[in-house]
């Protein structure tokens, strides 16, 4: 048996159902169908069928993002991504440099279940306010059970291309791998509203490469281009040799403030 970070405990063999499958294969998969549904099995399945070519995966899987995440979202996600050190590694050092810009505020675009939020948490005083919004309600149902207990976290179901605060609403704003996964024009109107509700500073987290569900954008070279100052650029010193080549952390700013 496992037991999930939110006290679930996840079977790891047939024993619960006269019906259930006998390998553990086939009890995931009929577990999966009978608590996500048809769809989220068939995603699951292309997801991993090998050998797919990687525009027709994105064809085939990726043609809305927000369908995607959706389906993505939840307790098998977050003990996927949970269950990788290198990941936990890296978002610990971005909360590191997020934490010694010492912002009054912060807003998280794309939150997901709230990783960063929490160690952000652990670092910033109980007075700075934390904003996390989402559009994947799966991400933000378990963000909510993540983050149960801690005080100044508010959370909020909505698309980083629109997003819903006024003008230079926070000091800091954050994108963790969120661009990354949106196609050029939805990931432009983004980075437009992360400038428009900053007030300071906006700092990202996006890898450079490509794949079914990733665009792979400069974001440093998005500020510049538009002559706004960047504080800081470069590789994050966390993971494998690939990882950080495709890595990307940086912080652009200060503007109005
Ligand atoms: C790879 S996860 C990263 C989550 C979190 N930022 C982290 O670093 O742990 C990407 C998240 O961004 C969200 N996302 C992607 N595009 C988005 C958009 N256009 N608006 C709002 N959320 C978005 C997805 O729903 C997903 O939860």
């Amino acid at each position: 048996m496992i037991a999930n970070p939110h006290g679930m405990v996840e079977p790891s063999a047939p024993a619960m159902h006269p019906c259930a499958p006998t390998s553990t294969r086939a009890w995931r998969a009929w577990r999966a169908l009978r608590t996500r549904g048809a769809r989220y099995v068939w995603h699951k399945t292309l997801r991993r069928l090998p050998g797919l070519d990687p525009l027709r995966r994105r064809q085939w899987l990726y043609a809305d993002p927000r369908a995607y995440w959706t389906l993505r979202g939840g307790d098998e996600y977050f003990s996927e991504q949970e269950g990788q050190p290198a990941r936990t590694d890296r978002i610990i050092w971005i909360a590191d440099r997020i934490a010694s810009r010492q912002p009054r505020s912060v807003l998280e675009v794309g939150c997901g279940y709230g990783k960063v939020l929490r160690l952000l948490r652990e670092r910033l005083g109980p007075d700075v306010p934390l904003v996390g919004v989402d559009f994947s309600a799966s991400q933000l149902e378990v963000a909510r059970r993540h983050l149960a207990g801690l005080s100044g976290i508010t959370l909020a179901h909505a698309s980083g291309a629109r997003l819903p605060f006024p003008d230079d609403a926070f000091d800091l704003v954050l994108t963790s791998a969120v661009i990354l996964h949106n196609p050029p024009v939805v990931a432009d109107a983004i980075r437009r509203e992360v400038v428009r509700v900053s007030s300071r500073l906006a700092a990202h987290n996006e890898d450079t490469d490509v794949s079914y569900n990733r665009f792979g954008y400069d974001t440093a070279a998005w500020y510049r281009d538009r002559a706004l100052p960047v504080l800081e650029s470069g590789p994050i010193p966390c993971g494998d040799a690939a990882a950080r080549a495709a890595s990307q952390f940086c912080v652009a700013g200060p503007w109005r403030a």
